[in-house]
């Protein structure tokens, strides 16, 4: 298994296939995770590899990009096999990719070392003044509005709900991004999590003063 060839040809699929993305997950944010998961993987003692390969991989299977999250995890596969990816590397690569998705909370935690790296890394790229960005991105890719005073965040949500259920991109701050902190696995990921947490609060404070602000002057 010559890993070198395996990463570079895992960044060029990634490229393919999410190049044309706009929604927030395009080729640039495949990129930062597999950065991120390189250092928090380095400082918590991770497999690099795995990480790596699971992080340029991480989106392809994404269910908003293919018929089904079923049918693009078989696309993975077959690809990992096409590589010669030893098979306990094949496995792992897609257990992390399969089960680390956010989907409104729900999901177990990771169980491996590696796992928890590269989820932490995909959570932190939802943080800070990039995560505030694709958030808005990702609303006007959806037709949701920025804030809607009348319409409040939903507290208890199915999977399902949290995907397709109407909300705004000020709601996804208190149904998912502020969340985040405290669901994140490593310590090294904490610690740019609470980082990053700060700014968006500056951030949200900053907003509805300028949103109060536009409201009364009209009056
Ligand atoms: P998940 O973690 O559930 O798989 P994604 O990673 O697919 O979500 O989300 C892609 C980006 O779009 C992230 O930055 C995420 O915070 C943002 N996003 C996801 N759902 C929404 C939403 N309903 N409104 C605004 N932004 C969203
Ligand atoms: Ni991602």
């Amino acid at each position: 298994m010559d890993k070198e060839h395996i990463l570079r040809s895992a960044e060029s699929f990634a490229r393919e296939e999410l190049g044309k993305d706009s929604s927030g997950h395009d080729w640039w944010h495949i990129y930062r995770v597999t950065k991120t998961a390189d250092a928090i993987a380095q400082a918590e003692g991770a497999d690099l590899f795995v990480c790596e390969l699971a992080a340029w991989l991480h989106d392809i299977a994404d269910e908003k990009l293919n018929d089904n999250h079923r049918t693009g995890l078989e696309k993975v596969r077959r690809w990992l096999v096409a590589q010669q990816a030893d098979e306990s590397v094949t496995e792992h690569v897609m257990e992390i990719i399969s089960t680390m998705s956010f989907k409104g909370g729900h999901q177990p935690p990771m169980r491996t070392l590696e796992g928890k790296v590269v989820q932490d890394a995909d959570r932190l790229d939802a943080l800070g003044a990039i995560g505030i960005a694709r958030t808005f991105a990702y609303s006007g890719a959806k037709q949701q509005l920025i804030h809607d005073p009348e319409l409040p965040p939903r507290t208890e949500m199915t999977a399902d709900e949290y995907r397709s259920g109407r909300s705004t991109a000020i709601n996804h701050f208190y149904e998912k991004l502020l969340k985040l902190k405290d669901l994140m696995n490593t310590d090294h990921g904490k610690k740019i999590a609470a980082d990053r947490q700060e700014f968006m609060e500056q951030f949200l404070s900053r907003f509805y003063s300028e949103w109060d602000f536009t409201i009364s002057a009209e009056r």
